[in-house]
């Protein structure tokens, strides 16, 4: 079915079997501080907290030929070159197998009867990467053999680092121990932090000169030193550090040899920078200290395996804390494993570094982390406390949001500045998510200032008020919220009117004074208003949470007036106040993203708008490979719309499917009922069900997309963007809570399943509030929705909430529909 590999379902891990799958299939090394990007082939590169500002290795984006560059490892026996990762030699392989596991790769090659397998993690607590390595003879003969482990320094600031050669080609320095290569550039001035890459065992030779290990004309396909059969103990004046040691190994017949090597990030405080001595003149030795503590702790084979162990019982852990057991494999390995895997991932990165993002580009956005919260609240409850307050640090005083900030200064980036209406919208939910998994209410009263005034002592609660007070100061003509440079979409760039090449869309022109209206937003707004209205219940505000859900029923109407367009909901209205996303345009006329908004902010559920304008979205754009954003393609550029029709028809916002979006469909069908659509709408973009077609849709089965091309474009069904997409987060929102019907409220854990009709029953087992809850659904009846009878240790509840304190410390929960 799947020529390049297969989940191992039981060992959480994906198997790729061929090294030349359609595209680089990627995963991700590290928790907290440390993190590595790395591919099937072991290309990508790592960095510590910020891609962008602490990169520590180089790798070439959108290179010739692909995932040029990473943790390269050759082995030369005799005449033959070859890595156990396949690439960049491309020596045949006798063998060859990847699995990435959840924050682990492991990549084993065999060429000629020797055999290498290399693990790569991240210890937890640790700022490095290891790379642990077995090398077996498995021939019935003495092996002499030698092993290089390479890397390609970044000089620290990736941006710079790929633009800046009149200074950088001067400025790299190393310094060499014995095993140990220092990456040093920029420490003699400002910095004080260095890299190194260490080796657990003797070496015979190092390099650290990049020309002098590859060759000038040479490439990573055939580094001279590698084909010469041994380094040359080069050190890198300026020009481009590398790190490569050289290792002799002889194994007998059936032998096999482990060793591994160090890649880490090092900081010292500032009056303890240096060593005493110099290295050479003018070169101040740099003090070790803390590197040696790392060394120390990743000595031997033995300690190697606890960090690996500990890695294992740490990610056994998170995803034990919503478990579903069920007989539908795609929801099973999606929900216990890649998708509550792709969502700590999400948590870690943003958008900010994946083989789409080039870790340069956006930092953390606001509107993204904060939906990204949704997915990971109950597994980092404290990781997440930190963002929601780091997040809502980045907003103004007057309500709006810078829509970026870098991760490792936590300042929003003021080239992009605020000004997306939708954004401080999604704190209030965001936050409330936090609030019913944890019950911390009183991160509403931590101290957390506006980003323009440092001393205004505002709270967290401010800031919710300040997000929904934003919106109800810009409303447009209709009564519906501002659009400011985007919302969600944030293609739509409805005050852009860009002429000029290049310009940014989301940032050009004048937004002040223009009335082009977001029914999106009027439909998150709404959302917003309910989660709030629960917020201020939770804290005794009852006053509070009347006026909100008042707010939110004016909202409504004004939906209804001015946003219904008579089948489906009006995505907006654009400057000059024409509709858009009415059946009345010529293209464009039906948009997703306020079907699922205005469905999901509660608007027609009691008339049949609701169920219409879903009717709508399922005739009108839900296609085998999921539901388009919007249709008819646009076919020419329009400059009052802007980068929405920049892009050719089918292809991300202008008619891809986004599966983003999609998932707000499978919420709202659920909300309605209809459980066969909403599971039929999650299927249809499910990552591991693309196997099926995998060479059409060409990216990771175990991760979504953000889009698959649309029917409108030449390639329909391929996939682009994977990784780091608002899809993990929302995904795991749809299934977990809409679908199997698992969600945690402040006032306790509500079941309430809408599911396929011929689903059987299912158990999920849910950590929640110091309680493990054993959840068993049963559907006898045959139907999507309706609790029938929820018994909880033994006693039967009315409804469909299993209050707070209710049962033992392990709660038995039956759930019969009907
Ligand atoms: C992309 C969007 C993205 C935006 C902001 C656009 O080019 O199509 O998906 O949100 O850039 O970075
Ligand atoms: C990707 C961006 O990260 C996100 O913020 C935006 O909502 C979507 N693209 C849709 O444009």
């Amino acid at each position: 079915m799947n020529p390049y590999g297969y989940f191992d379902d039981e060992a959480r891990e994906y198997v790729i079997t061929r090294p030349d799958t359609p595209l680089p299939w990627i995963n991700y090394l590290g928790a907290e501080d440390f993190f590595g990007i790395i591919s099937n082939c072991a290309g990508g590169y790592s960095f510590y907290r910020d891609a962008r500002m602490r990169r520590l290795t180089r790798y070439r984006y959108n290179s010739v030929p692909l995932d040029s560059n990473g943790r390269l490892l050759y082995i030369r026996d005799g005449e033959t070159c070859w890595n156990p990762s396949w690439r960049p030699t491309r020596t045949d392989l006798d063998s060859y197998e990847c699995r990435h596991g959840m924050g682990y790769t492991r990549i084993a090659g065999q060429k000629n009867s020797v055999s290498v397998s290399s693990t790569f993690f991240v210890p937890l607590g640790q700022t490095c990467e290891v790379w642990d390595l077995r090398i077996a003879n498995m021939s019935a003969h003495t092996k002499t053999i030698q092993l290089y482990g390479f890397v390609e320094w970044c000089l620290w600031d990736a941006m710079d680092d790929a633009s800046n050669f009149q200074r950088n080609y001067s400025t790299g320095q190393v310094e060499v121990e014995p095993q140990v290569i220092y990456h040093v550039t920029e420490y003699r001035e400002r910095r004080n932090h260095f890299a190194y890459f260490a080796s657990s065992v003797p070496t015979s030779g190092f390099d650290t000169d990049r020309n002098a290990f590859v060759g000038l004309y040479d490439g990573y396909n055939r580094p001279r030193a590698v084909a010469q059969g041994h380094c040359s103990g080069s050190i890198a004046h300026g020009w481009h550090p590398v790190g490569a040691h050289q290792i002799d190994i002889t194994l007998e017949p059936g032998q096999e040899k482990r060793l591994h090597f160090l890649l880490g990030y090092a900081e010292n405080p500032d009056d303890r920078k240096f060593a005493a001595g110099e290295v050479r003149p003018g070169q101040q030795a740099i003090n070790k200290a803390p590197f040696e503590l790392v060394r120390a702790a990743l000595a031997d084979s033995a300690s190697i395996d606890r960090a690996f162990a500990e890695l294992k019982d740490y990610w056994a852990g998170l995803l034990s804390i919503y478990a579903v057991d069920i007989d539908e494999p795609h929801v099973s390995r999606m929900v216990n494993t890649w998708n509550q895997y792709q969502c700590m991932v999400t948590l870690n990165m943003s958008r900010s570094a994946s083989y789409f993002e080039s870790g340069i580009g956006r930092g953390m956005g606001y509107r993204d982390s904060n939906q990204d919260l949704l997915g990971v609240v109950h597994m980092q409850p404290a990781r997440a406390r930190q963002r929601l307050l780091d997040l809502a640090a980045t907003q103004l005083s007057d309500g709006t949001c810078f829509h970026q900030y870098q991760p490792l200064t936590k300042k929003g980036n003021s080239e992009v500045g605020g000004g997306f209406n939708d954004d401080p919208l999604w704190l209030p939910l965001a936050v409330y998510a936090y609030i019913a998994e944890t019950g911390d209410t009183e991160i509403l009263a931590a101290s957390c200032a506006y980003a323009d005034k440092p001393d205004s002592g505002s709270t967290l609660l401010d800031h919710l008020e300040l997000s929904m007070d934003y919106t109800l100061r810009n409303l447009g003509p209709h009564a519906l919220p501002l659009i400011g440079h985007a919302d969600w979409n944030d293609c739509l760039n409805l005050n852009c009117f860009s002429t000029t090449p290049g310009e940014s869309f989301q940032c050009a022109g004048d937004i002040g004074g223009s009335n082009a209206e977001s029914v999106m937003i009027a439909g998150l707004f709404c959302m917003a208003c309910d989660k709030m209205s629960g917020i201020y219940d939770a804290i005794g505000r009852r006053v509070a949470a009347v006026i909100v859900l008042a707010s939110r029923d004016r909202m409504r109407q004004a939906v209804r007036d001015g946003g219904w367009d008579g089948d489906w909901f009006l995505r907006a209205y654009d400057a000059y106040g024409h509709k858009i996303g009415s059946a009345s345009c010529d293209e464009g006329q039906i948009f997703i993203e306020s079907q699922g908004w205005g469905v999901l902010g509660g608007v027609g559920l009691e008339d049949g708008q609701a169920r219409k304008a879903l009717d709508s979205v399922n005739e009108r754009l839900a296609t085998p490979n999921g539901i388009i954003l919007q249709q008819p393609a646009y076919s020419k550029y329009h400059v009052e719309l802007g980068e929405v029709t920049s892009y050719p028809p089918g292809y991300k916002e202008n008619a891809g499917i986004f599966t983003h979006n999609n998932t707000w469909i499978q919420c709202a069908e659920a909300l309605l009922g209809n459980g066969d659509r909403a599971y039929e709408y999650y299927l249809a973009i499910c990552p591991s069900k693309k196997e099926e077609q995998i060479d059409t849709y060409r990216c990771e089965p175990y991760v979504y997309s953000q889009m698959t091309a649309g029917p409108d474009s030449p390639t329909p069904g391929e996939a682009k963007n994977a990784f780091l997409t608002g899809t993990a987060a929302w995904s795991f929102v749809a299934i977990a809570q809409y679908i199997l019907g698992v969600t945690p409220t402040l006032e306790g854990l509500r079941i309430d399943p809408c599911i396929p009709r011929d689903w059987k029953g299912y158990r999920v087992t849910r950590k929640f509030r110091g309680k493990t809850y054993v959840i068993d659904v049963a559907n006898p009846n045959g139907v999507s929705r309706g609790v029938k009878k929820l018994v909880v240790d033994g006693r039967a509840i009315d409804g469909t909430l299993i209050p707070l304190g209710e049962g033992g410390e392990t709660v038995n929960v039956a759930c019969e529909l009907g």
